[in-house]
C-alpha cells in the first residue's frame, strides 16, 4: 500500500511518548518590560483537544503562540510542546501564522507554496520526487485548492491563500497545530471550510492551538478556551469562561455575555479591546 517511494520520518529515531501532553504549560509567566501578558499559568492540551485561545487585541495570544513555537521565551516557568521543548519539535508542530497577503509578483505557484510544507524538511527542497508531487496534490485536494494549484499565490484571494497556508501546516502531520487568527479576513463560507479543515486535523489526532478574538465561528468544535484580558486568564468549557461574571471579572468592568441565535454575544467590552475584524484589503490586525 504504501509507495516504495515514500519516505521514513527522519525524526523517528527520537523518543516520543503518546501519553504525554501536546501542550505543557508549568507556572508560566510572560511579560515585556513592566508589563505582564500573563502569569502562573499552568496548562495542559490534550492531544485530539481544540484549543482556543481569546482575548483581545494585545493581549498576549500570539505571544503565547510564540512562546510554543520557542520564538519568545516565558519570563519564568516551563513549556512543553509535543513532548519536546519549543522550539525543538521539528515537524511536529504545524503552524499557521497571522495572516498576511503575499505581494502580488511573489514567485511561487500555489502547489510549489504547499511543497515547502512537504519537503522542506525531510527531503531538501529540490528534490522532485513522485511521492512528493503525490502528497503535495491530495494536501491541495483536501483544502480545495487543486483548481488553482498552479496559479501564482500572489494573485490569489486572501480565502485561497488561507487554505493554502492550512495545506503547508498540516503537510507534516503534526501533532499540534498552531493557528494564529487563522479566519481573519475570510468570508463566512471560507470561515466554515478553513475551520473545518483544521477540526479535521483534530480528529485525526493533533491537539489544535486555535488563536481567535472571535469565538463564535468554531463555537461547535471547541473543547477548552484560555481568555486572556489585561493581564489575567481564565481556563475553562466555554460555558465555564464565557459568562457576564467571568469576563467581568478579567476586564475589570461589568461585560454582559449572552446567546443570541447560537451565537455568543459580548456587550460592554471596554473601547481599546474592540473585537472588530481588520479590513480585507491588508490582512493586518489592527492595533488596539
Ligand atoms: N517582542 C516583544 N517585545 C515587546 N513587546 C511585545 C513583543 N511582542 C509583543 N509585545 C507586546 O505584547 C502585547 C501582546 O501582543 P500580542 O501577543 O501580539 O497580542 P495579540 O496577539 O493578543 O493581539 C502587545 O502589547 C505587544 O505590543
Ligand atoms: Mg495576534
Amino acid at each position: 500500500m504504501t509507495p516504495a517511494a515514500e519516505p521514513r520520518s527522519a525524526g523517528a529515531s527520537a523518543p516520543r511518548d503518546a501519553h504525554a501532553p501536546a501542550v505543557r504549560l508549568r507556572r508560566a509567566s510572560l511579560s515585556f518590560g513592566d508589563r505582564v501578558l500573563w502569569s502562573d499559568l499552568d496548562l495542559d492540551i490534550r492531544p485530539g483537544e481544540f484549543f482556543a485561545v481569546l482575548g483581545p487585541n494585545g493581549s498576549g495570544k500570539t505571544s503565547f503562540l510564540k512562546t510554543l513555537l520557542g520564538a519568545v521565551h516565558l519570563t519564568s516557568g516551563t513549556a512543553e510542546i509535543a513532548g519536546r521543548s519549543p522550539g525543538r519539535h521539528g515537524d511536529l508542530v504545524g503552524y499557521i501564522p497571522q495572516q498576511k497577503m503575499f505581494p502580488p509578483n511573489t514567485p511561487l505557484r500555489a502547489r510549489d507554496l504547499v511543497s515547502l510544507g512537504v519537503d522542506g524538511h525531510r527531503w531538501g527542497m529540490r528534490l522532485r520526487s513522485r511521492a512528493v508531487d503525490r502528497r503535495v496534490d491530495e494536501l491541495l485536494a483536501k483544502v480545495g485548492a487543486s483548481d488553482y494549484a498552479k496559479v501564482p499565490v500572489g494573485m490569489l484571494s486572501g480565502g485561497e491563500q488561507q487554505r493554502l497556508r492550512v495545506a503547508q501546516a498540516i503537510a507534516g502531520r503534526p501533532r499540534v497545530l498552531l493557528c494564529d487568527e487563522p479566519l481573519l479576513s475570510l468570508d463566512l463560507n471560507h470561515q466554515q471550510a478553513v475551520s473545518g479543515l483544521i477540526d479535521a486535523q483534530r480528529r485525526e489526532g493533533a491537539a489544535v492551538v486555535f488563536v481567535t478574538h472571535e469565538v463564535n465561528p468554531v463555537l461547535d468544535y471547541l473543547d477548552r478556551v484560555l481568555y486572556i484580558a489585561d493581564g489575567k486568564f481564565r481556563v475553562g468549557t466555554v460555558e465555564e469562561v464565557m459568562t457576564t461574571e467571568v469576563l467581568s471579572e478579567l476586564y475589570g468592568s461589568r461585560v454582559e455575555v449572552s446567546r443570541v441565535n447560537g451565537r455568543l454575544v459580548v456587550v460592554g467590552l471596554p473601547d481599546a479591546t474592540t473585537h472588530a475584524h481588520a479590513p480585507e484589503s491588508d490582512g493586518q490586525e489592527q492595533s488596539a
